[in-house]
């Protein structure tokens, strides 16, 4: 089976799907899960933002169209339902940039650990400190990061998940990242000694994770391999994004591959990835586009 990773989406969730699409259509295969590794940038409007994320859409329009779709106008719902009849929801771990709160909410109202966060059921937030079968992998999810205040890891998410037998857990998919895996730009380590703590005790076979927007891997923990995935759409200056991203492409290294029967991961490099762009991605193209392609490969 195949699952695709999305690394950091603050918002451009129309690329996401877009490049979702575009897996499947450019590499000839069908996608069994598709996992995202939070700042999904989840938010029920724009007034709950946190600072950063204000600046970000000042910058970048297109981060808000997660608020899109909470609402779509009609053109957007068909668009949106047509790449859902290709492709499975998003499943994603909350990142330090969401509305915490909104989503425990979320859930309390669900009563359950996966819900979906918008009208449509293209993105589903699972809980901190669950295990979930994803393409027949026992898949533990782990959000937020380590960091004083309302930013750290749920407690009881990560005691679940430090406290569950080692090798019981195939994939480990996280916002944050292991200590030591980089450095900011003011010249510190990146990386959390708690999350190399857990990989050292689940020893999950693989892990992935986001939040430094920039790709990272393979690195290399006891059985563990571990891979960061870069930002899926730079900003456009570069005082956010080194190097800008004028035209809101979707970025090299933003999006991975894994085969479950080879257990081969793989970071996309391919340069069509840059065809999912702009202000305003044209999903309705894309999913057009994907759709009669499938036709043409299904026998009359
Ligand atoms: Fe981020």
């Amino acid at each position: 089976m195949k699952v695709a990773f999305i690394g950091d989406v603050h918002g451009c969730v129309l690329h996401a799907l877009g490049v979702a699409l575009m897996v499947q259509h450019r590499r000839g295969i069908s996608l069994d899960a598709v996992v995202q590794v939070g700042d999904l940038g989840a938010y029920p409007s724009a007034d709950r933002f946190d600072g950063p994320s204000r600046r970000f859409i000042a910058d970048s329009p297109a981060q808000g169209d997660f608020f899109r779709l909470l609402d779509p106008p009609p053109e957007l719902a068909a668009a949106v339902r047509g790449a859902l009849e290709q492709l499975p929801p998003v499943l994603f771990v909350a990142g330090n940039h969401e509305d915490h709160e909104w989503l425990d909410g979320l859930h309390q109202a669900a009563g359950t650990q996966v819900v979906a966060v918008d009208p449509l059921g293209a993105f589903s937030h699972v809980a901190c400190g669950n295990v979930i079968e994803i393409a027949g992998l026992r898949t533990a999810f782990l959000g937020l990061i380590e960091a004083p205040g309302k930013m750290d890891f749920d407690e009881a998410g990560y005691a679940r998940l430090a406290s569950a037998p080692p090798g019981s857990v195939d994939l480990l998919v996280t916002h944050e990242g292991p200590f030591g895996m980089s450095h900011n730009r003011q010249g510190e380590v990146q990386g959390s000694p708690k999350l190399t703590r857990l990989i050292e005790r689940l020893q999950p076979p693989l892990h992935i994770s986001g939040h430094v927007h920039h790709e990272n891997g393979p690195r290399y923990y006891g059985r563990t391999v571990s891979y960061a995935l870069a930002q899926l759409v730079g900003t456009k200056t570069a005082r956010y994004h080194p190097g800008g991203n004028p035209e809101q492409r979707v970025a090299d290294g933003s999006v991975g591959l894994l085969d479950t029967e080879t257990h081969e991961f793989e970071y996309l490099h391919d340069a069509w990835l840059a065809e999912v762009c702009g202000d305003e991605v044209d999903l309705a193209g894309i999913v057009a586009m994907a759709a009669a392609e499938r036709s043409q490969e299904r026998p009359q």
